[in-house]
């Protein structure tokens, strides 16, 4: 039994703290941190009513180590889960560092002045959290996370050479907006406004934004238009999956929303540098954000699901295989248990359980770490537990 700190009320924060009151025999005391304190005291209601017990919450502006350290003297948590935004990853893990805290986080550290997607500097700080016992998990969402951990289970248990990966995600959900995001609009546009990027024969490959498309069928939904992107699983896959020839990450997105990035980049509304507007300075896709519909109400209008899986190539005693590992999340029943649509959910639920894993013991080390460092087979089993079950494909070879 432990204390946990949760920071960032977003959609994603919602069902860390959801999640985290269900499983009490673990998370004893549970506080919700964030920058707006009326998005926390809604999400403590709601556990509160779903009979869940209490929470704590508390304001703070986690860009402020100062701030973060004093919130977490005052909490004691065991580990600090970080659901606020990228930006915020380095300031938190300076507080984890000075007050002697575990770390986990579900998107590695962005920059806001620049669109780059590394854990370099994540990485970095693997000295001091080995020197001080201390354990950071990184991307411990879907993807980054469960598709980690989908890889680590394939090399692990079902192959003894792993060539080819491609990591599929597909939202196959509908919430009647003409254009709207599904997490974050700034991170996730800084996303998928950027190259293109792969990795084959140990190069990176770079390509245009979105230029990319396959289409692939996806189990419960159907063949989808997929762009390949570049994420920041294949960063840490790239060095952790022996034997790889080749590893890319694909998205659906629709034609509607397609057609509103196109237009709202060709006027730049996408831009992240500062214009002056009416003698004030502004960031114009901070601006879109405030916008467009917030991610965490999206939850009670989207219907359908998501599919986001792997589809992985090797060799297995001298014969080659193929599977596809994957889970179907459906929108409405995400809403029904924790009022988050089923982005949030596959992301929230996957921190809930890599912090379970940390707490437990039976994920453990010394410094900074990625999922597939990790037994994957804990790992799985607990999602099949805490509503995101996996299938398994065999698929013929090409
Ligand atoms: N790995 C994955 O599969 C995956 C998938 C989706 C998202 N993610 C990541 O999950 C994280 C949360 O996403 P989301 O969709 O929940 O975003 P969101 O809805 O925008 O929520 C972010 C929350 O963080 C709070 N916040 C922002 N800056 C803060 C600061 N300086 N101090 C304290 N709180 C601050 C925000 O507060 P305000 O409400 O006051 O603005 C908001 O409540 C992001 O890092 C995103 O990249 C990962």
């Amino acid at each position: 039994m432990a204390a946990v700190l949760i920071i960032g009320a977003g959609g994603v924060g919602r069902v860390v703290a959801h999640k985290c009151a269900q499983v009490r025999d673990v998370f004893s005391d549970i506080c919700l941190a964030s920058r707006t304190i009326s998005k926390c005291e809604t999400i403590r209601q709601e556990i509160i009513d779903k009979g869940l017990g209490d929470i704590k919450v508390r304001v703070v502006d986690a860009d402020d180590v100062q701030a973060v350290t004093a919130l977490i003297r005052e909490v004691h948590p065991a580990v600090v889960i970080n659901v606020a935004l990228p930006y915020q990853d380095l300031a938190i893990m300076e507080a984890c560092l000075q007050t002697g805290v575990d770390y986990l986080d579900t998107a590695n550290y962005e920059h806001p002045d620049t669109a780059e997607f590394e854990y370099n500097e994540q990485w970095a700080l693997d000295d001091r959290f080995r020197e001080k016992g201390l354990m950071a998990l990184l991307g411990s969402g879907f993807d980054p996370g469960v598709t980690n951990v989908f890889c680590a289970y394939a090399q692990q248990e079902l192959f003894d050479e792993i060539h080819y990966i491609d990591i599929l995600d597909c939202n196959a959900g509908d919430h009647g907006y003409p254009f709207a995001t599904n997490f974050n609009p700034e991170i996730n546009i800084r996303e998928v406004t950027a190259k293109g990027r792969y990795w084959e024969q140990g190069q990176w490959i770079e390509t245009d934004p979105l230029s990319v498309r396959i289409m692939h069928d996806y189990p419960e939904i159907g063949e989808r238009a997929s762009y390949l992107l570049y994420h920041e699983e294949l960063e840490s896959l790239v060095k952790n999956i022996k034997g790889l020839k080749r590893i890319r990450f694909f998205m659906t997105f629709g034609e509607s929303y397609l057609t509103h990035l196109r237009v709202l980049q060709n006027v730049g509304m996408t831009r992240i540098d500062e214009v002056e507007f009416q003698g004030c300075k502004i960031v114009p896709l901070q601006f879109l954000k405030t916008l467009l519909p917030d991610p965490a109400s999206l939850g009670s209008r989207t219907k359908g699901k998501t599919n986001i899986g792997c589809v992985i190539q090797g060799l297995k005693d001298g014969s080659r295989r193929k599977v596809y590992i994957y889970n179907v999340c459906d929108h409405e029943s995400c809403w029904q248990e924790v009022f988050s649509q089923a982005v949030s959910y596959t992301t929230g639920v996957p921190a809930m359980i890599g912090a379970k894993m940390m707490l437990q013991g039976i994920w453990r080390g010394r410094g900074v770490f990625n999922m597939e460092q990790f037994p994957a087979r804990p790992f799985m089993d607990a999602l099949n537990m805490h509503g995101l079950p996996w299938q398994m494909l065999e698929l013929d070879c090409d």
